[in-house]
């Protein structure tokens, strides 16, 4: 039986055996107190020893250390002290690892960066114990958020010849011998040579294939790995991260925003309902942790207020035009307190977003018809011939979460975007297809996990929400 479940016990002196790691070790010869973690739950089961148990010898004790691995059987009793319902009256006791002094998750406050240097043993934290099992919850919620919704999980390729975003910033996969790569005869790299005949990354986005499943499935979401090569060190960005991509046949640009609106506060309810524990556990730290702050540097909202007032209230709506209007008519562009200047065709910088997010509308946010000349080649172009059909969601203290539009489906008008923006037509002749044959009006969007997994938890360092983070210089574990 695992720890959550042990906890729920009514304790009457039935047998049972608790497997987990030491977390605290506390009390003398007279009386031992244990606590237990096995990940189940932010809660430790608390082993009792006392100390005439000579069925439980001293050098056994003495091994039973913070970050030993111990299975401890014994009768489920009522708590003697407070804190804990039941416990654990230890009758027998078996160390299947002990720790010495120099196991690094000692009982204390470690530094986010410490713990990102020991990303091994960081699960054995109640804190990232926490963000896990929230993280898990989330996945799961998505998948299941689209299954009753009847869309298909389809999984898109990682390893692909096409840009789908025309950002530039792919990983290249080769199986060539880098330092000596087949030179055609005007001295090129041969990618014919290479593995897959021509020049291969890794996935910027699943997306140009999702749309070629949801053209015949109608309903279709991809949620898997995503790498970009952008040289960004920030809070915010990771060169390996999942993405979400919904795509939906017959939708437009307003049943896109709805969708993802209705998604996003889906997903947080579920975490609100089912992490309750984890959750609170993470709202206290925060609040704990901005104790040492200044009153304006603290958040607003406590972590549990926010993400309700997120599932409760409706996200607001404008386009990019109108967010640029208030821009220009608020305080700090008018104060010049804006790092970046801003006028009508600027591609809006954090400030601008946590500007109207957190300062104006103090609510989530949708932006929607961007200038097409900051935007994707295949977006759908508005009929002024100006903006797009685009939709970026806004997120307090996150900036953009969710980038999206209604897809271009006219196959002359994206064949000539297409061009203009300097992609061979030859390179996605398939995509290209899909407006030759059937198509029709469709629209989609992409999730940023990690970003969705960091408001929820109310981390503010996107590498302590992923496992194994990825980043520029850093690629260790
Ligand atoms: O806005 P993006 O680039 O959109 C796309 O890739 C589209 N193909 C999506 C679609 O329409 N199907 O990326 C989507 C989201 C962003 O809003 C952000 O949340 C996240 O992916 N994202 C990143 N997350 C972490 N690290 C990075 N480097 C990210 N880049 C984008
Ligand atoms: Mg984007």
């Amino acid at each position: 039986m695992q720890i959550k479940e042990i906890l729920t016990q009514t304790p009457a002196e039935q047998e049972v055996t608790v497997k987990g790691w030491v977390r605290t070790k506390r009390g003398q010869a007279a009386v031992t107190f244990i606590a237990i973690n096995d990940g189940s739950t932010i809660h430790n089961i608390q082993a009792v020893v006392e100390g005439d148990n000579n069925q439980i010898n001293e050098d056994t004790l003495r091994s039973i250390t913070t970050g030993a691995c111990v299975a401890v059987t014994g009768k489920l009793i009522a708590s003697q002290g407070s804190g804990q319902a039941v416990e654990v009256k230890a009758e027998k006791i078996e160390v299947y690892g002990s720790a010495d002094e120099t196991f690094p998750m000692q009982p204390k406050r470690h530094s986010m960066e410490f713990l990102r240097e020991k990303a091994h043993l960081r699960f054995r934290t109640n804190t990232f114990g926490a963000i896990f099992r929230i993280r898990h919850n989330l996945a799961f919620a998505i998948n299941k958020y689209f299954n009753d919704k009847g869309f298909f999980y389809l999984h898109t390729p990682i390893i692909t010849a096409s840009d789908a975003e025309g950002a530039g910033e792919m990983f290249h996969v080769t199986t060539f011998d880098i330092k000596n790569p087949p030179k055609t005869e005007d001295g090129q790299i041969d990618y014919k040579e290479d593995f897959f005949g021509r020049e291969t990354s890794l996935t910027v986005s699943g997306q140009l294939e999702g749309e070629l499943g949801a053209l015949a499935l109608s309903k279709i979401y991809t949620f898997g790995p995503t790498f970009r090569a952008e040289n960004s060190n920030t809070t915010r960005h990771l060169a390996e991260f999942w993405m979400i991509e919904p795509e939906v046949a017959f939708y437009e640009l307003e049943d896109n925003m709805a969708l993802a609106e209705d998604f996003v506060q889906y997903v947080i309810k579920y975490a609100l309902e089912n992490c309750a524990d984890d959750l609170a556990f993470l709202e206290k730290r925060l609040l704990d942790e901005e104790k040492n702050k200044p009153q304006n540097e603290r958040s607003e909202m406590a972590l549990l207020e926010k993400l309700r007032f997120v599932v409760d209230n409706q996200f607001e709506r404008l386009t990019y035009t109108e967010a640029i209007e208030i821009l220009l008519k608020s305080k700090p562009h008018k104060e010049k307190k804006f790092q970046y200047p801003v006028e009508w065709g600027i591609d809006l910088q954090s400030e601008h977003e946590r500007y109207l997010v957190e300062k104006h509308f103090k609510k989530p946010v949708i932006l929607t018809n961007y200038p097409r000349e900051i935007k994707a080649f295949y977006m759908k172009q508005d009929a002024d011939g100006k903006t797009v059909r685009a939709m970026d969601v806004l997120f307090p203290g996150i900036g953009e979460i969710i980038g999206g539009s209604q897809r271009e489906d006219d196959y002359e008008k994206l064949l000539t975007r297409v061009k203009e923006v300097g992609i061979d037509p030859e390179n996605i002749w398939w995509y290209l297809e899909t407006r030759k044959f059937g198509s029709a009006p469709h629209s989609g969007f992409g999730l940023g996990f990690e970003r969705l997994v960091l408001f929820v938890t109310g981390m503010t360092n996107i590498r302590d929400v992923i496992p194994f983070p990825r980043t520029p210089k850093s690629a260790e574990f």
